[in-house]
C-alpha cells in the first residue's frame, strides 16, 4: 500500500449467513441448511486524502456492502479497514463516536433513509444530538448553517421529509451526514434515485462541498456518466471482487479488463463524436455464477467476450498492478508495457 493511502481496505472480507435453498424434508423441519455468501470477497483498497475515488459495478457486485465496510457500519468477517492509519474495523463505544465525526454516509435511498416523523430541523440536527451537543441556540444555527451548505432555504427546518423532492430530500441526507464535519463521505449510489436534471445539480453540490471543506469522497455508483463527472481513481467490482482499478483517465481511454469494456459500452454518449472514444463491447449472455458456489476459476468466464480456454483452467487472476499503476485481474488481458 502506498503512504499516501489516507482510508484503506486491506484483504477485506464480508460473508453473510444465508438459507441455502433445497434440501430434504428433515432440513427444511430443522430450518434449513445455512451457506455462507461472500458479498465482498477479499478486497484491498488505498484512497488517498482528498481524492474522489469510486466503486462502479453492476447490481449486486457488492458495492453497498463495501461502502457499509468502509463506513462502519458494518465490520469485516475478515481483513480490516484503516483510516489514517488506524484500524477502524473493531472498537466500540467511544472509538465509535470519535469515529463518527470522521468519516459518514449517505445511504442509498435518499426517502427511507429520512424518518417520516421528524421534521428536517431534527433530522439534520440527530448527530449533533448524539455526540452530545445539547445547546438549543447553538444547534439552531447549525441547523441553519447546515441546510445553507445544500442550498436549502431555513425555513425547511420545520418541513416534514414527505414534503420534499427527490433532489430536496438528498441535500437533508447530505446536510445531515456534514452535521459533525467529517472529513470522509461515503456517498452510495447518491444520485441513482434522482431525475436526470435533478442528478447534475447534486453531483455539482457535492463537488463544491469537497472543495471547500476539504472533503474525501467514496462514491459507490452503476454508473459510468458520475464515474466520468466526478471521480479521480475508479475501482471495478464484479461478483464481490475489484477486477481493475486505475485513474479515470486510464479506465476510460484504455479499459484493460473485459468486464469493465462492457460497462463503458453501455454509457450513453452525449455527442456522436463520443462514440468513437468509446468501445463497443457486450457481454456474453452468460448465467451469473452462484455466490453461494462459486467457481474457482475467474467469476466473468460465463459473460466474457474475451475469454480463453486457460480462463477456465486457472485459479482466478490475482489483482496485478501494471507499470501505468492501474491494477487489473484478467489471464488474457497481458500487460502492454
Ligand atoms: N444482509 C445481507 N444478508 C444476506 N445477503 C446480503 C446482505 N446484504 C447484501 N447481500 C447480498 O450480497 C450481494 C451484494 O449486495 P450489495 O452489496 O447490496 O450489492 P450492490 O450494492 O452492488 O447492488 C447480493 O447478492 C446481496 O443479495
Ligand atoms: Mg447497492
Amino acid at each position: 500500500m502506498s503512504d499516501a493511502a489516507f482510508l484503506q481496505a486491506d484483504a477485506v472480507t464480508k460473508a453473510f449467513k444465508v438459507q441455502r435453498k433445497g434440501g430434504g424434508l428433515m432440513q427444511s423441519l430443522r430450518g434449513g441448511q445455512t451457506s455462507s455468501l461472500r458479498a465482498v470477497d477479499d478486497v484491498s483498497l488505498d484512497i488517498a486524502r482528498g481524492e474522489v475515488f469510486a466503486i462502479v459495478g453492476e447490481s449486486g457486485s457488492g458495492k453497498t456492502t463495501l461502502a457499509n465496510l468502509l463506513a462502519r457500519v458494518t465490520v469485516p468477517t475478515d481483513g480490516r479497514i484503516v483510516l489514517d492509519g488506524e484500524e477502524i474495523s473493531r472498537g466500540t463505544g467511544v472509538d465509535l463516536r470519535s469515529l463518527r465525526r470522521r468519516i459518514q454516509i449517505v445511504f442509498q435511498d435518499p426517502g427511507s433513509s429520512l424518518n417520516p416523523r421528524q421534521t428536517v430541523g431534527d433530522i439534520v440536527a440527530l448527530p449533533l444530538k448524539l455526540a452530545g451537543m445539547r445547546g438549543h441556540r447553538d444547534r439552531g444555527e447549525r441547523i441553519a448553517e447546515l441546510l445553507e451548505a445544500v442550498h436549502l432555504p431555513a425555513d425547511f427546518a420545520t418541513r416534514y421529509p414527505v414534503s420534499l423532492s427527490g433532489g430536496q430530500k438528498q441535500r437533508v441526507n447530505v446536510a445531515r451526514a456534514l452535521a459533525l464535519e467529517p472529513n470522509v463521505l461515503v456517498l452510495d449510489e447518491p444520485t441513482s434515485a434522482l431525475d436526470v436534471s435533478v442528478q447534475a445539480r447534486i453531483l455539482a453540490l457535492l463537488m463544491r462541498l469537497k472543495q471547500e471543506r476539504h472533503l474525501t469522497y467514496v462514491v459507490v455508483t452503476h454508473n459510468f456518466g458520475v464515474v466520468r463527472a466526478i471521480a479521480d481513481r475508479v475501482a471495478v467490482m464484479y461478483f464481490g471482487k475489484i477486477v481493475e482499478v486505475g485513474t479515470v483517465e486510464q479506465l476510460m481511454a484504455d479499459p484493460r479488463h473485459p468486464y469493465t469494456r462492457t460497462l463503458l459500452s453501455a454509457i450513453p454518449v452525449v455527442r456522436e463524436s463520443e462514440r468513437a472514444l468509446i468501445p463497443s463491447v457486450e457481454a456474453r449472455d452468460g448465467e451469473l455464477p452462484s455466490f453461494i458456489d462459486p467457481p474457482r476459476h475467474c467469476s466473468f468466464y460465463s459473460r466474457c467476450p474475451s475469454r480463453q480456454p486457460q480462463c477456465l483452467e486457472r485459479a482466478y487472476p490475482a489483482l496485478v498492478e501494471r507499470a501505468d499503476g492501474r491494477k487489473v485481474s484478467c489471464h488474457v488481458s497481458a500487460p502492454t508495457t
